[in-house]
């Protein structure tokens, strides 16, 4: 049993290492990430690396691109694994994770269509859709390094308030907060998706190591709260601090409330 998990069963009560990088701009951040995903695929070329979406890791992705494509960064062996996908939206729909991902990294890299998995939001079983990406997780041996970008509500993929520790991959219904945050890729809040497929707080957990990113102001208070917060379900991230390997990301707003010395 891992750390963490004797933690929230009440055993352990030490909160663990966190490495908080802050960057001057958004650019250093998005150098800096890339650097820090292209140097685990550098050393170890079969790597498995858990994907998010959103603003927040487009920067990054575009750096990644410009390393394969200036120095050769080589993906042709790396695993991906997304952390969530909405419910009931067609794969080519500008506005689905598989579009996303296809726009800001895939179609650009030398990444095996194989090795890409990202939750299957149409599957007709959706639990059993959920069942089989845990099994394929464990199934490559786990998650090496896992990319987070965080919500306003402290929510990590799609684990939005009030979801337990130990969750796995499920559906999930989001946030009239959440929900508003991601109207601006849609037409209206009205074609936002009610429901979503995430990677549970558990599987993120178990991944070897994670990679925080977060910008601007207007992520600083979810910062603050995940990063020197207690560690409650209330805020879905504040879970990281007992994760014993995780590197943060934060430009200067998104840790414009971190605690000063
Ligand atoms: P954002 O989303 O990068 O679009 O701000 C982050 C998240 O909701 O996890």
């Amino acid at each position: 049993m891992l750390k963490w998990e004797e933690y929230i069963m009440g055993k352990y009560k030490e909160v663990l290492f966190m490495k908080i990088i802050i960057c001057a701009n958004e650019q250093e951040l998005d150098r800096k990430a890339a650097e820090e995903l292209a140097n685990h695929i550098r050393r170890n070329p079969d790597t498995v690396v858990g994907l998010a979406t959103g603003g927040t890791p487009v920067g990054m992705y575009k750096q990644l691109i410009d390393m394969h494509k200036n120095e050769g960064l080589d993906f042709s062996r790396a695993i991906t694994f997304n952390l969530d996908e909405y419910v009931g939206i067609p794969y080519d729909h500008p506005c689905s994770y598989h579009a996303y991902m296809n726009d800001n990294l895939f179609d650009h890299v030398n990444i095996s269509r194989d090795n890409i998995n990202i939750p299957d939001g149409l599957s007709e079983s959706l639990e059993q859709a959920c069942t089989e990406y845990e099994e394929k997780i464990k199934s490559v041996g786990g998650i090496d390094i896992q990319i987070l970008g965080i919500g306003h509500n402290g929510h990590i993929g799609f684990n939005e308030p009030g979801t337990p520790f130990d969750s796995i991959t499920s559906v999930v219904e989001l946030t009239a907060s959440t929900r508003e945050a991601n109207s601006r890729f849609f037409d209206s809040i009205d074609d936002v998706p009610t429901h979503a497929v995430s990677m549970g707080i558990k599987t993120i957990m178990h991944a070897k190591k994670i990679v925080l990113l977060a910008k601007g102001a207007d992520k600083a208070d979810a910062m603050a709260k995940a990063l020197y917060g207690p560690v409650t379900t209330d805020v879905p991230a504040s879970v990281l601090q007992l994760h014993p390997n995780v590197t943060v990301f934060v430009d200067e707003g998104a840790g414009s409330k971190f605690p000063t010395k």
